[in-house]
């Protein structure tokens, strides 16, 4: 079993990679307030044929050649529907895809969302030429607001000022921030 939601972010967001994408949105939403999570994965490639799309979220659907069936979508379904939830895919050939995952938020079955700064930061170091944007929104009863954090590549690589991602100090300081501002979104904090 896939342990953590951010690796089946990981997982989708390389299906975005492999439908050449330039820019992948990950909007992550934690409405607590009214019981229910919410990931959204949404690219600018190259979209599903209507009968790919058709038969997506059947365990033997791949176009992939390297390995005989596509376990990406059909998995994280059933999690959807584990966790009294569902699964949503809209694509248009030529326009982007969008996929959303939603799931009661205190589901027994629902599995932690895990390490997103460690998805975040595999995604940006290793297809430096793709343009991600992360949204974080949490929302619960005890905050008087809504929560956000939005980062994206463009931001950061501003910050860095022309040094790769890469550079170990870096990759190290850029992680921290994540891990950071994800741990004050989550815990109610305003934010930087
Ligand atoms: N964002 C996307 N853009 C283009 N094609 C996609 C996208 N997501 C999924 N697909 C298509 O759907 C198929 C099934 O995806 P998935 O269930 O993740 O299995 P796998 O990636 O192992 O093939 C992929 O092989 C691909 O053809
Ligand atoms: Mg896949």
């Amino acid at each position: 079993m896939m342990k953590e939601l951010a690796l089946h972010v990981l997982d989708i967001a390389e299906n975005s990679v492999r439908g050449e994408a330039s820019h992948i949105g990950i909007t992550i939403t934690e409405d607590r307030r009214n019981n229910r999570f919410a990931m959204e994965i949404d690219d600018d490639g190259k979209g599903i044929s209507p009968e790919i799309l058709n038969t997506i979220k059947d365990p033997f659907t791949t176009t992939r050649t390297m390995r005989k069936v596509g376990l990406g979508i059909p998995f994280l379904d059933d999690t959807c529907r584990l966790c009294n939830g569902h699964l949503d895919l809209k694509s248009t050939v030529g326009l982007g895809t969008r996929l959303s995952a939603e799931m009661e938020y205190d589901h027994i079955d629902r599995p932690p969302l895990g390490d997103m700064a460690a998805t975040l930061m595999v995604l940006m170091s290793s297809h430096p030429d793709i343009a991600f944007t992360y949204r974080h929104i949490v929302d619960d009863v005890e905050f008087s607001e809504p929560s956000e954090f939005e980062i994206s590549s463009g931001d950061l690589e501003d910050i860095l000022d022309g040094v790769p991602l890469t550079t170990p100090k870096v990759y190290k300081w850029v992680k921290t921030y994540l891990e950071e501002n994800i741990r004050q979104c989550e815990t109610g904090g305003t934010g930087a």
